[in-house]
């Protein structure tokens, strides 16, 4: 099955998920720019009414263009129902998150919500967290290099994210620069996700540990956390 058949396949199962009335946290992503329109398409029938916290610039613009209702953590501190895409999943439904650049967001809007719901395609399946993609981690522009240094020292080959389309480093939502760190593998994620964050000048990383409850990958699979 194609890559993109896959993606449609888990945004469309996330959708059912959906209830009336909901608050959602809506991820980032082309993944949920997938379910973003099947549940505009429930929104348009008047299936169901909900309104959005978007983690990204991304994400508000995609669903204020479907005429979908923003809201906020400050009028909505709790949410029902995040959904959200990742980069990697491990077995234990650990992942890596932020090749979007959208981490910092995405972690406080899946932390505030009562569920955490994941999608994507089955290429993001890993045994260990790290093999295949580096960590994202959103510092604070005037500390890029000596967090680099110490992120180094932890074990990682670093990389100050460029962008396309832009010279020069990315720049965050949030005014901020991203480091990619290598690790070679990610045998203990939650305390890796501590030593990054205990970095002076790191805003947050995309390591997210026991936050989501489910995922849908590819077609017709499903994976549950095991002790939630
Ligand atoms: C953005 C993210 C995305 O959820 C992640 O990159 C997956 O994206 P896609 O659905 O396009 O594969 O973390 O920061």
């Amino acid at each position: 099955m194609r890559l993109e058949d896959e993606k449609k396949a888990a945004a469309l199962a996330a959708v059912k998920r959906v209830r009336d009335g909901m608050v959602l946290g809506i991820g980032s992503g082309s993944t949920v720019a997938i379910f973003v329109e099947a549940l505009a398409s429930l929104v348009r029938e008047k299936e169901v009414e909900v309104i959005c916290v978007p983690t990204s610039y991304q994400s508000a613009i995609l669903l204020a263009s479907h005429g979908i209702p923003l809201t906020s953590l400050t009028e909505h501190p709790t949410l029902d129902l995040t959904v959200d895409g990742a980069d990697e999943i491990d077995p234990n439904l650990n992942l890596i998150k932020g090749m979007g650049g959208a981490l910092t967001q995405e972690k406080i809007v899946a932390a505030s919500s009562k569920e955490m719901v994941v999608i994507a395609d089955s290429s993001k399946l890993v045994e260990v967290l790290g093999v295949k993609t580096p960590i994202p981690v959103e510092v604070i522009p005037m500390a890029w290099k000596t967090v680099a240094e110490k992120l180094a020292k932890l074990g990682s080959k670093v990389e100050l994210r460029h962008g396309s389309g832009k010279v020069g480093p990315v720049v965050t939502d949030n005014g901020n620069f991203i480091l990619d760190a290598k690790f070679p593998r990610v045998d203990q994620p939650k305390t890796l996700e501590e030593k990054i964050n205990n970095i002076p000048g790191v805003v947050e990383n995309g390591l997210f540990v026991e936050m989501a409850k489910i995922a849908y990958v590819g077609q017709g699979k499903t994976l549950e956390r095991k002790q939630f």
